[in-house]
């Protein structure tokens, strides 16, 4: 059984929903278990086939909590090398987060993204919640095809 983290932040519940969509999508496929949780340990990052991060954006930025997570995972030297990578979040304006958070997995740790990151304006509505579940699934079915 492969492994998916669905990290996210939220503090109004929008980029909540994706998440949980998104975990649903995951666990549709059957060959994927997904774990969702608003804290990961960084050592326990490599424990994953594919990590899914969920940031909203607040003043054009992504929340602290992830810019320290990845700089501690590079400072530790964790590899994440081939894992798959996907970034989502809801947004207002300009939605800079998930962009911020895709750039890293892919440039930094050479991870396999799934690009575009999914945006949300504000509360997801039914067909992006659709597109969360399918983007879950996605990244499930990519994993199975790697076996
Ligand atoms: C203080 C504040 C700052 C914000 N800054 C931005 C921003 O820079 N760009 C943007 O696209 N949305 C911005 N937003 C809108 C939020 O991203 C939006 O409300 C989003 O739905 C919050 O997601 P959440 O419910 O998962 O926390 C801001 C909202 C607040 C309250």
């Amino acid at each position: 059984m492969k492994k998916v983290l669905v990290l996210y932040y939220s503090r109004t519940g929008n980029t909540e929903k994706m998440a949980n969509a998104i975990a649903e999508g995951v666990q549709s496929s059957g060959n994927a278990e997904a774990e969702i949780s608003y804290h990961v340990q960084t050592e326990s990052l490599s424990l994953y086939d594919a990590i899914l991060v969920g940031t909203p954006t607040y003043h054009h930025d992504m929340p602290v909590d992830f810019k320290n997570l990845f700089e501690e995972a590079a400072v530790q030297g964790i590899s994440l090398k081939g894992k798959v990578g996907a970034a989502f979040g809801s947004y207002g304006w300009s939605g800079e987060g998930p962009k911020l958070i895709l750039e890293i997995m892919k440039y930094k740790f050479e991870m396999q993204v799934v690009e575009p990151p999914l945006l949300a304006k504000y509360t997801p509505d039914q067909n992006m919640l659709t597109a969360c579940r399918e983007l879950g699934k996605r990244v499930s079915e990519t994993l199975m095809n790697r076996t």
